[in-house]
């Protein structure tokens, strides 16, 4: 880690801040790229969506600050779920950070995966949490249940984990998920489904009857609204109000509910979309296996393969073809994540890789 530099005269920040590693947000200079490196739509979203932000926002609109009750109406009937029942919040980002701010605090345990969506970690860490890891196991990835159940004390105040997991694309049925509640019962437990549509697992069906479970959604990946930044967190509705008390109050911006609400009129939209995924990672799948290039089962819109000494190799060589995928070696040895997109992009993707493999 860099030697920490502080202006002259400068204050220390908190040690729980002092000691973090600090997170390289993607690079800039993807917008001409064909992006298989962080599992967004790679088609972008519904056209309904460009229509009501060109239609739909006034000067007016923009010079008040945001009302969401409309918004939270339409979302709530499109997630089947009453508005009381969740919080909009600026991207699962902001709905990991408003968990942890409501229910961990400093020297607090908080369990989670690796690898995994590396926001858990960061939150936490920035809350001062005592951070518990439980390794998905190399390399077949699959959740580890037991591992998970054992790793919940009496101790532990939250579990966060992603169904399905990025970067594995491995999930646990909802069968798994219960026993997680029961056993961490005494703690809350957040279940980000940023990639549900994919695998079509969900325990958002338990909200009212579970009291410790968390479900959180985003509008950033089959909805193709990453820049939006708009996710929901689902609860029941009593730990709802407590949610609403630790989040500020503005955080999601009017853009951003209207265009919510304009793609979820566009249901057909997203099922197309799903089906275009799907079909193209059987695609991929098949794609790597004729290669040799063995990989991690999906549930997700990617898939990990294991390209061992190569990763960094093919990763670069295909970003000189303007393909852009990620490198995980860091906490997957050997492993690089590619994003599905459509069929066409597969198959350009599988093409570059032949070249590249077959070197
Ligand atoms: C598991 C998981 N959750 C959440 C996110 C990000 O969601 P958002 O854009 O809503 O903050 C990602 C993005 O890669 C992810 O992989």
């Amino acid at each position: 880690m860099k030697a920490l530099k502080l202006p002259k005269g400068g204050i220390k920040p908190r040690p729980a801040v002092l000691s973090m590693a600090p997170y390289s947000p993607p690079t800039g200079g993807r917008l001409d790229k064909l992006r298989l490196d962080f599992n967004e739509n790679t088609v972008g979203c519904s056209p309904r969506v460009i229509e009501a932000l060109k239609t739909q926002i006034s000067a007016g609109q923009l010079a008040v600050y945001p009302e969401y009750s409309q918004a939270k109406e339409a979302v709530a009937a499109y997630f089947h779920v009453k508005p009381e029942r969740f919080v909009f919040t600026n991207g699962t980002d902001e709905a990991i950070q408003v968990f942890v701010n409501t229910y961990v605090d400093d020297g607090q345990e908080v369990v989670m995966l690796k690898p995994s969506y590396a926001m858990y970690r960061f939150y936490s860490e920035v809350a001062g949490a005592r951070i518990k890891e439980v390794a998905y196991p190399y390399p077949a990835m699959e959740f580890p249940l037991q591992e998970v159940l054992d790793a919940i004390t009496p101790e532990t105040r939250a579990v966060i984990f992603a169904n399905p997991n990025n970067p594995t694309g491995t999930g646990i049925s909802l069968l798994g998920i219960e026993r997680i509640l029961h056993r961490a019962r005494k703690a809350v437990v957040m279940v980000d489904e940023a990639y549900y549509e994919f695998s079509g697992v969900t325990a958002l069906t338990e909200i009212e009857r579970v009291p410790n479970l968390f479900v959180c959604r985003t509008f950033s990946k089959v909805f193709g609204m990453a820049a939006m930044r708009l996710g929901c967190l689902f609860s029941h509705e009593a730990n709802v109000a407590l949610l609403h008390k630790a989040q500020s109050p503005y955080s999601v911006n009017s853009l951003a509910v209207t265009a919510a609400q304009a793609a979820i009129q566009d249901p057909a939209y997203v099922e197309t979309y799903v089906a275009e995924v799907l079909a193209a990672r059987e695609l991929l799948c098949f794609g790597l296996e004729k290669l040799g290039i063995t990989y991690v089962p999906s549930s997700g819109n990617f898939v990990l393969g294991h390209f061992g000494k190569r990763a960094l190799e093919v990763r670069d060589a295909l970003r000189g073809e303007g393909i852009l995928v990620r490198d995980r070696s860091y906490e997957a040895p050997g492993c690089v994540r590619i994003t599905v997109g459509t069929r066409e992009q597969t198959r350009r993707l599988l093409a570059e890789l032949e070249k590249v493999w077959n070197q």
